[in-house]
């Protein structure tokens, strides 16, 4: 995960018990992953198919912004597989040897989870490329002429890996998975049936037209469904009769700062920035992020994706531009004097 959501929803105190609602909504096997249908089936196959032979599926990619379910599937495919899973991350594998002690570590079969497999050190994902290969690894030892590779046995395993920026990932790596799947925004619909789900499984009480308004809300990402839910739960108990229903919703995420579009207050600046700074730009990613005083990385794995998925800005080659939904978002009109940022160029043109 990036360093921040930015809509600033986890208090200190809530933290655990949100922890702990969290874990218990997480859906533990295929048949309960809601949505994502081209993505369930395809891996259904795979996993049943190798089930079938008696082997270690291919290698998976899971791509796609944050809370969409790349870790939870990821647990998934080991749940339905009945093996072990091993879980690292990109960033924690600093050396080879870091690695390669978790692949010798491994029993035949298991999963090996590696989240933000994007940010993994370059040395390490070499050393990856032959394990996941022809399942052995090179351990050099010592130093200059003097080093020596030792070969070592890996167990055969599958290695799902997970990553927010596919396009960071070297071709090596990304052809060395024999499935890659990539989680899309979810619909309003889907988020729907998620809430209802969430709701039941926490004893929460929601109406239909409640669970629109927060599914409506979410931003296409079931990670902020169910934690919009908790709050908006909140706000149930103690300034209503308990039962989430569409007034209940609105008001308590305005008073969580949540937008009729789910815009939270970073995306926002983000927008307000480009179109009250910058005049709807173009303007490069980094001199955005220093405006709303965050990291690229945040503003550009977190804030970006929706914004562009929901037509309000625009990766052009030139830079960020707000399109003219996004100026009527905010309530304002762009400049009529043919020299404003407003973008009708093609949408999915990014710079890169
Ligand atoms: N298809 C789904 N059905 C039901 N719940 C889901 C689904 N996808 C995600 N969730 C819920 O959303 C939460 C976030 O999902 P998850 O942690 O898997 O996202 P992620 O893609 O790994 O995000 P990140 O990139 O931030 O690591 C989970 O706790 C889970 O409860
Ligand atoms: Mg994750």
């Amino acid at each position: 995960m990036t360093s921040s959501e930015g809509d600033g929803l986890v208090s200190p105190d809530a933290y655990d018990e949100d922890l702990d609602a969290e874990a218990s909504v997480r859906p533990k096997r295929l048949a309960d992953f809601i949505a994502q249908h081209r993505v369930r089936d395809q891996l259904e196959l795979l996993l049943k198919a190798s089930m079938g032979r008696g082997t270690p599926p291919d290698h998976i990619l899971l791509s796609g912004p944050p809370g969409l379910g790349k870790t939870t599937l990821a647990n998934i495919v080991a749940a339905e597989l009945g093996t072990g899973i091993r879980t690292t991350s990109g960033p924690v594998i600093e050396r080879s040897g870091d690695l390669a002690a978790i692949l010798t570590g491994l029993a035949p079969g298991d999963v090996l989870f590696i989240d933000e497999i994007h940010r993994i050190a370059k040395p390490a994902e070499e050393l990856l490329y032959s394990a996941m290969e022809d399942f052995r690894v090179d351990v050099v030892v010592g130093k200059g002429p003097g080093a020596t590779a030792i070969p070592l046995d890996v167990e055969p395993f599958t290695l799902v890996g997970a990553t927010t920026r596919a396009g960071l990932l070297s071709g090596p790596m990304r052809d060395r998975f024999g499935f890659v799947a990539h989680l899309d925004f979810y619909s309003h619909e889907d988020l729907d049936a998620l809430l209802h789900r969430s709701a039941r499984i926490l004893g929460v009480r929601i109406d239909p037209d409640g669970a629109a308004e927060v599914a409506r809300r979410s931003r296409g990402t079931p990670r902020i469904a169910n934690r919009l839910l908790r709050r908006v739960r909140d706000f149930a108990e103690v300034r209503a009769d308990g039962v989430i229903t569409e007034a209940v919703a609105k008001a308590a995420l305005q008073v969580y700062d949540v937008d009729a579009l789910g815009l939270d207050r970073l995306d926002r600046a983000v927008l307000r920035a480009l179109i009250e700074s910058f005049k709807g730009g173009p303007v490069g990613l980094s001199t955005l992020a220093v405006a709303v005083g965050e990291q690229s990385d945040t503003v550009e794995e977190v804030c970006e994706p929706f914004l562009v998925r929901a037509g309000l800005l625009a990766r052009t080659p030139r830079g960020r531009v707000a399109t003219e939904a996004g100026w009527a978002h905010l309530g304002r009109t762009p400049p009529a004097d043919g020299r404003s940022g407003v973008f009708q160029g093609d949408l999915f043109a990014r710079d890169t």
